[in-house]
């Protein structure tokens, strides 16, 4: 495995994170049991994987603390996240730190190394950011996390104007952005911005359906009328489309952790071979730039099934 520092922070964090969410929540999602889980999340952390992100709505956090209870963790990087409500009703900053409370005793630790307000859209930023922040400043302040995050919707903000507006403000130590071959506007959008600020970054969405559906792909690039990636898949070049997706996203500047989700052992072993070759050749980073650069929002499913990410 190889290992970065995470922004400004002190934490030494594998390239390749474990994503809970998503559409297999370990497999929770797709039918895995919990039995299942437990193993994706043994063969990420036998491969050197020691960053792992969940949060309360995937319901995966007790599957989690199941998985690591009696490990070392000082080696491990806990990442889970906190919802606010949905409706137009803000929840009280009270509800947020329940929250937070209940992930402590699901994932069975002491402190939560980087703990998220989750999928947070433009329009409530301003009250997460008076509202909310203070409050969980007061409860990072007793220990109960060590570093504070946002993470935001790609669905319905793909320009990423929250993460624009939040990462001026300072308080963010981590931000989690979409990022893949179809949506590379974080490059211009985000990534310089948090170079300069020290802010970690964690990439989602780097496969999510579109890069594991080849019938999907073409559907979508010929209503783009763009042409086929296939270029992609050569000697010397990627192994199929999902090795090209990882790798992409691994060497962009800017940032620090590619997750991938799955609820399979197997496909936890090939991303982190994928998130471990070389960078793509240049020449195929350049026509992926080049002629499919301004394309924005492709990919970015809206979660379809219960409790998603
Ligand atoms: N707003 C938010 O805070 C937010 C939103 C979305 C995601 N996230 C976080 O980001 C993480 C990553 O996002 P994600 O899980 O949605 O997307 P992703 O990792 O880009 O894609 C996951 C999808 O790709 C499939 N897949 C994974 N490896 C594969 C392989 N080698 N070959 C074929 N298919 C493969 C998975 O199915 P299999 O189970 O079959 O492998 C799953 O359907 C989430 O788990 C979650 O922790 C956060």
């Amino acid at each position: 495995m190889h290992y970065t520092t995470y922004g400004d922070t002190n934490l030494r964090v594998s390239v390749a994170g474990l994503g809970a969410g998503g559409f297999s929540r370990l497999g929770l999602g797709t039918g895995g049991s919990q039995a299942d889980a437990v193993a994706v999340v043994h063969a990420a952390l036998d491969r050197g994987i020691n960053l792992i992100d969940t949060a309360a709505a995937y319901g995966t956090e007790e599957v989690v603390g199941k998985a690591i209870g009696g490990l070392d963790r000082s080696q491990l990087v806990l990442a889970t996240k906190a919802g606010f409500g949905r409706g137009p009703d803000r929840v009280p900053p009270e509800t947020v730190i329940a929250s937070l409370d209940r992930s402590l005793r699901l994932l069975g630790t002491d402190y939560i190394d980087i703990f998220q307000i989750h999928a947070v859209s433009p329009e409530r930023y301003d009250w997460v950011h008076g509202e909310l922040v203070p409050a969980l400043l007061r409860e990072k302040a007793k220990g109960k996390f060590r570093h504070l995050g946002i993470t935001e919707t790609p669905p319905f903000d793909p320009g990423h104007a929250m993460l624009q507006r939040a990462i001026p403000d300072g308080c963010w130590e981590s931000v989690m952005v979409a990022f893949h071959m179809l949506h590379q506007n974080a490059r211009a959008g985000v990534f310089p911005a948090t170079t300069a600020a020290g802010v970690g970054t964690m990439l989602m969405f780097v496969v999510r359906g579109i890069f594991a559906q080849p019938e999907r792909l073409s559907a979508t690039l010929a209503e783009l009328r763009l042409p086929e990636l296939d270029f992609l898949v050569h000697p010397g070049g990627a192994h199929d489309m999902v090795d090209a997706a990882y790798r992409f996203a691994r060497y962009e500047t800017g940032v620090d952790v590619v997750l991938f989700g799955t609820g399979s052992v197997d496909h936890v072993h090939r991303n982190v071979e994928s998130l471990l070759k070389p960078p793509l050749p240049e020449e195929d980073v350049a026509r992926l730039r080049a002629v499919y650069g301004h394309v924005v929002g492709v990919g970015l499913d809206v979660p379809t099934r219960p409790k998603p990410a």
